[in-house]
């Protein structure tokens, strides 16, 4: 059993994204007995919520339905569960590295060092910007997640 958690700020936008498309992948490949998924934000305003209209959408026209995923907030407990911790961005891996136990074994890092493009380090927040912004986050994500699910496959053999 591997356990991933995607974390970034909101919950709302990026990785409920990545939540969403690692889980259709792993569905896909029924590896769904053997990967559990989940995501949280560092931040605590949208706890509760379904996420952004615009993440929704957007995810919608390429096949992935987000509407069902409700945003928490990470914890230090976390760490006990979670296999792999990864960050949308660097802010949001500095206050992981900060709550991070001493005692922590697995792994946490940037999503996108699982992608194979090398323009992006980090998913862009697409909260305050436009439709551009949504579409590059589906892109970021759909080529860092199936890298994601390759690495996790070559480790288990
Ligand atoms: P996310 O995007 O971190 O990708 O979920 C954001 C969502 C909400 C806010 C910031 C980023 N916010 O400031 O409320």
């Amino acid at each position: 059993m591997t356990k991933v958690l995607f974390v970034c700020l909101g919950n709302i936008c990026r990785s409920p994204t990545a939540d969403g498309i690692f889980n259709h992948i792993v569905v896909r490949e029924k590896l769904d007995q053997k990967i559990i998924i989940d995501s949280a934000g560092t931040g605590d305003w949208h706890i509760g919520k379904a996420p952004d209209s615009r993440t929704v959408a957007a995810a919608r026209t390429r096949g992935y339905d987000l509407s069902v995923l409700r945003a928490r907030q990470v914890s230090a407990r976390d760490f006990e569960e979670f296999d792999y911790v990864l960050a949308m961005d660097e802010s949001n891996l500095s206050d992981l590295q900060r709550m991070k136990p001493t005692t922590y074994t697995g792994h946490l890092g940037l999503f996108l060092d699982f992608g194979s493009r090398g323009d992006y380090r980090e998913v862009p927040d697409p909260y305050y910007g436009g439709h551009d912004g949504f579409e590059l986050v589906l892109d970021l994500v759909e080529d860092a997640a199936q890298g994601l699910l390759n690495h996790i496959r070559n480790r288990a053999h």
